[in-house]
């Protein structure tokens, strides 16, 4: 079954086509970065425009990648939430149109549940059961899977998202948005052991984040240094760190509660270097999404909706979009 996927939930417009036989097939990605760059945060309406611009431009593109045509494609799956309303929107109008054109089924992603699967389009995909720390500029989330479309939450953020600290954080010591990698980038010139920033919540039993604090304390300490460049690269380089072991004392915390000894990372901040380096000295397998399928793309979404698919889901023809989406209200596919 060849499945179309769409992926249009916040500032990055991704499409792939994903064989339930041969795996990912192509998939291709536009990013508005630069566009949104210019006011410091992604702009929902600008993004809802730019969506439209770049489906359709970016779906030829994956076809004539895999030498297909849209009467090869068997399903679509699009994200349906959660994420910007008009974002989301633009990609349920078109999925579902395409769709209904083609005589073939259309079904809606959580784009968590796409984020929580990526790492199985990797050549050694994690089997089943196993615990994912999600790590979004969206969503932090500690979530155990015992089987797909099963999510029982473990933790979460309580404020910020992790990708949030890093950008606030990122943004309050001048850096572009988004901060994170930027941030990230300049940590590396941070000397180790200049600043020692809290470990939040770590003392409290449970595996909930708090992140906000963090980038107070970044704030203060920046003010009270003498504002100079390696000032700036030892506070990221700080912070990261305080991020790093945070995530770090949590999973070890979740995987224990779970009992379950695989590690699943996604989204975003997944691709940090630091944090990838220390979960390997977990008492666990971990596994990464390559670091293209970290952050949104579309390939994830065509993933996770080939499997439900294939697995018979239908839904009624009907444009519609979840901005806010708990991923415990998924079902399994069957
Ligand atoms: O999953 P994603 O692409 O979008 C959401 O669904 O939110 O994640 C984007 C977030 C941003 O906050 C970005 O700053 C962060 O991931 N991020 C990073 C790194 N690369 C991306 N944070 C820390 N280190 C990185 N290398
Ligand atoms: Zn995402």
């Amino acid at each position: 079954m060849r499945v179309l996927g769409i992926e249009s939930s916040c500032d990055e417009t991704g499409v792939a086509i994903y064989d339930t036989e041969r795996g990912l097939l192509a998939h291709r990605l536009f990013s508005q970065i630069a566009m949104h760059a210019e006011y410091g945060g992604v702009v929902p309406e600008l993004a809802s425009r730019d969506h439209i611009r770049r489906v359709l431009p970016l779906l030829r593109e994956v076809l004539a990648d895999c030498g297909l045509n849209l009467n090869d494609l068997d399903g679509v799956a699009y994200t349906s939430g959660p994420g910007l309303i008009g974002a989301l929107m633009t990609g349920a109008a078109i999925a579902r149109s395409l769709a209904w054109g083609l005589g073939i089924p259309a079904v809606g992603v959580h784009h968590m549940e796409g984020h929580l699967l990526a790492p199985m389009l990797e050549e050694t995909p994690p089997e089943l059961p196993f615990v994912a720390l999600l790590v979004s500029g969206g969503h932090t989330l500690l979530v155990d899977v015992p089987q797909i479309g099963e999510y029982r939450i473990l933790g979460e953020s309580v404020d910020d998202a992790a990708g949030e600290a890093f950008d606030k954080t990122a943004k309050l010591l001048g850096l572009a948005y988004p901060g994170g990698p930027l941030l990230a980038k300049l940590a590396e010139r941070g000397r180790p052991g200049i600043y020692r920033f809290p470990r939040p919540m770590v003392d409290r039993p449970g595996c909930d984040f708090s992140f906000s604090g963090l980038k107070t304390f970044s704030l203060t300490t920046w003010q009270n240094s003498g504002q100079t460049e390696q000032d700036k690269a030892d506070i990221a380089l700080a912070f990261e760190e305080a991020v790093v072991d945070t995530l770090f004392i949590k999973c070890r915390r979740a995987l224990e509660q779970a009992g379950r000894r695989r590690l699943v990372v996604a989204g975003g901040v997944g691709a940090n270097r630091r944090l990838r380096a220390r979960l390997a000295e977990l008492n666990a397998a971990v596994y990464f999404p390559r670091l293209a399928f970290c952050t949104d793309n579309g390939a994830m979404i065509a993933y996770a909706g080939a499997i439900r698919l294939q697995a018979g889901a239908s839904e009624a023809a009907v444009i519609q979009a979840r901005p806010r989406w708990p991923l415990t209200e998924l079902l399994p596919p069957a």
